[in-house]
């Protein structure tokens, strides 16, 4: 099974998220601010958890990540909204795994379903010592 998948050019036009369901939860009062807007530092501990779902199954065991990129925020997340992050693997190196993490949020005022973010996370598999293992290879 071949676990990469090629990214397509981006078209925020077409209103459908690309990748795997890894995780969905409902934004609470208690991740938003003053103002009843949701904290961006809690969408990416939410993309960090969809990452590392996929990145434990490929890696089949324990994983830490190394870094985020190219993290976008493109609208505001409501409290009430249904959060879906979407998973997408980029790239496996030998311990290395690049995942594309889309977020899409629904709420029920108007059931619309919107992008409103989207970022680069590497995970690196590692074991019971923290050191470096290499991710399994599928025939
Ligand atoms: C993850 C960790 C074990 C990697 O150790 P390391 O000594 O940097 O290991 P390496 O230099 O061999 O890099 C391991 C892999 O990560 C990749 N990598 C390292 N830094 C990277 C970066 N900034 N961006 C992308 N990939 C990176 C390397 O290219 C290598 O990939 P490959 O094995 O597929 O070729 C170590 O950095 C660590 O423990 N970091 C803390 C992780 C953590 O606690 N995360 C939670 C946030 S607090």
């Amino acid at each position: 099974m071949n676990d990469i998948v090629e990214i397509e050019e981006d078209n925020d036009d077409v209103p459908t998220p690309v990748g795997e369901l890894s995780l969905q939860t409902i934004a609470m009062p208690a991740d938003s601010n003053a103002d009843g807007d949701i904290f961006g530092g809690w969408l990416v501990s939410q993309m960090d958890l969809a990452g590392a779902v996929t990145a434990n199954r490929l890696a089949r065991g324990r994983v830490a990540t190394v870094a985020i990129d190219s993290m976008v925020f493109l609208r505001p997340v409501a409290v009430g909204s249904v959060v879906s992050c979407y998973t997408t693997v980029k790239d496996i190196g030998r311990s290395s795994m690049t995942i594309i993490v889309e977020v899409w949020a629904r709420h029920h005022s108007d059931a619309e379903h919107r992008k409103v973010t989207e970022g680069q996370f590497t995970f690196v598999a590692i074991d019971e010592n923290r050191r470096t293992r290499p991710v399994p290879r599928t025939s």
